[in-house]
């Protein structure tokens, strides 16, 4: 009956993967709509660590049908890794439990090729991307010359189109970039593989949602990515290929807009970025430290998908206004509060200056952020507030901080999430 949209309000690796667990207890169907495998969602239940990258968290309930919409490019060496390891987890990942949109985008080891060609190409310029293809398989995507899920369905077809594709790639890899070329019929004979096990999968998934909204169920879209790293709203160039916001889910599953209940945006309690490009609030020495952890712990900031140490820094509540504004967020849910337990001082952004102006709003949007920030102080707490489920039960200075969130937002926070298990939520 109503499909309620999870995205990213900041730059990825907000906890999405961990929300969107939380709120698929209530739901029928989970899909991913944007990205490929460069996302890496985290969920933790009891003892069990899932990291996902392309099947859609909320699979781990067992009611629930996973779906992989048009709007992602996949992989499907890494898709069909994936669902033996969450097979092999407990989770029964079968065609009736996952299907994948005939029109997703095909990645293959010619765009991972590409990917790592223009990176290097760049030098200092870097994006610093995953290295995991999606550029240029969302540029072959809206060049028409992608290769598509439904391509599969024909081995023959599929063999010469993969042989064609790959044959193509490798003349920009040896001509622009110097780079060696890829056996073209091996892949083609990989990908044939790939093709025999994952047919079954393959389906129209606009139609198998809107059928599902209409007779009554909940569908949950689940968010890759952020919406700072968004193409169009982002902190272009340096972002993803693809729509991580609200918007995107539509597109990436083949819904009408009258549908949508719901629109949550995850917010990391502080600002992580992982990857180059602008980052106004970003902080170093002890208190990164702090924030990011030495990587002891599972929830430290290193990334899900490549391991790299996250960049760390303060809240910026005008980049928050901004994406929550891109998105129409109805509520948020705020991660990773524990984390700031032990911190004498907080530090929210609320402004940009530039000479004797101080902006709330960002004047350009995101592309340029060269401004000084301006913060306000809030005081921290000592106390380990992650057994604590009530909101009566945290301390006050934290209460404090989620409520001037709160203000500066525009928006409810529903959800304060106080660690990275299934039941260390509180609910308001
Ligand atoms: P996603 O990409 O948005 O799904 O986020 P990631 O899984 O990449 O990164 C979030 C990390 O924070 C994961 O290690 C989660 O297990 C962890 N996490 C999520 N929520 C919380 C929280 O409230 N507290 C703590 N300590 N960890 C959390
Ligand atoms: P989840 O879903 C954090 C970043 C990369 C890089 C930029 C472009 O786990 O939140 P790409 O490989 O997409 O071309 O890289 O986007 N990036 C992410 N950062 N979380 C993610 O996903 C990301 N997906 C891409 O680090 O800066
Ligand atoms: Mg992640």
């Amino acid at each position: 009956m109503t499909l309620n949209i999870v995205i990213g309000t900041q730059w990825g690796d907000e906890g999405k993967g961990r929300v969107v667990d939380l709120l698929a207890a209530e739901a029928d169907y989970v899909a991913r709509f944007a990205g490929g495998d460069n996302a890496g969602h985290t969920v933790q239940v009891g003892a069990q660590t899932f990291k996902l990258h392309l099947i859609p968290s909320g699979v781990i309930h067992p009611h629930t049908v996973g779906v992989i919409g048009n709007g992602l490019v996949v992989n499907p060496k890494t898709l069909l890794q994936e669902i033996e390891m969450t097979r092999a987890a407990g989770v029964e990942i079968t065609p009736e439990r996952l299907r994948i949109s005939h029109a997703a985008h095909i990645i293959t080891p010619a765009y991972i090729a590409l990917d790592k060609a223009r990176e290097q190409s760049r030098g200092d310029e870097k994006i610093g991307t995953t290295l995991r293809g999606i550029g240029p398989a969302y540029n072959h995507k809206a060049a028409r010359s992608g290769l598509r899920m439904e391509s599969m369905l024909d081995l023959e077809e599929f063999a010469e189109a993969v042989v064609i594709q790959v044959e193509g790639v490798n003349e920009a890899l040896k001509n622009l970039y110097g780079a060696e070329p890829l056996d073209t019929l091996e892949i083609a004979k990989e990908y044939v593989d790939y093709a025999q096990r994952l047919y079954p999968y393959i389906g129209n998934v606009s139609y198998l949602l809107n059928d599902a909204l209409r007779s009554g169920a909940n569908v949950l879209a689940e968010g890759a990515q952020g919406t700072l790293l968004d193409i169009d709203h982002g902190t272009y160039p340096f972002v993803t290929s693809s729509s991580p916001t609200a918007a995107g889910a539509l597109v990436g599953l083949g819904i009408g807009a009258s549908h949508v209940a719901r629109v949550i945006g995850v917010t990391k309690a502080f600002q992580t970025r992982v990857g180059e490009g602008p980052f106004p609030t970003e902080v170093f020495d002890d208190t990164a430290n702090h924030l990011r952890g030495t990587g002891d712990k599972p929830w430290d900031e290193f990334g899900t998908t490549t391991g790299r140490p996250r960049r760390v820094g303060w809240l910026d509540a005008v980049l928050l206004r901004y994406t929550i504004q891109i998105n129409g967020v109805t509520e948020l849910t705020i991660t990773k509060l524990d984390v700031l337990s032990g911190l004498r001082n907080l530090f929210i952004c609320t402004g940009y200056q530039r000479d004797e102006n101080i902006y709330p709003d960002l004047p350009l949007g995101p592309t340029d952020l060269d401004y000084e920030t301006v913060y306000e102080e809030l005081p921290g707490w000592d106390e380990d507030i992650m057994s604590i489920r009530q909101w009566d039960d945290l301390p006050k200075n934290a209460q404090a901080y989620i409520q001037r969130i709160e203000d500066v937002a525009g928006v409810p926070a529903r959800y304060i999430s106080v660690g990275p298990e299934r039941d260390q939520v509180i609910k308001r």
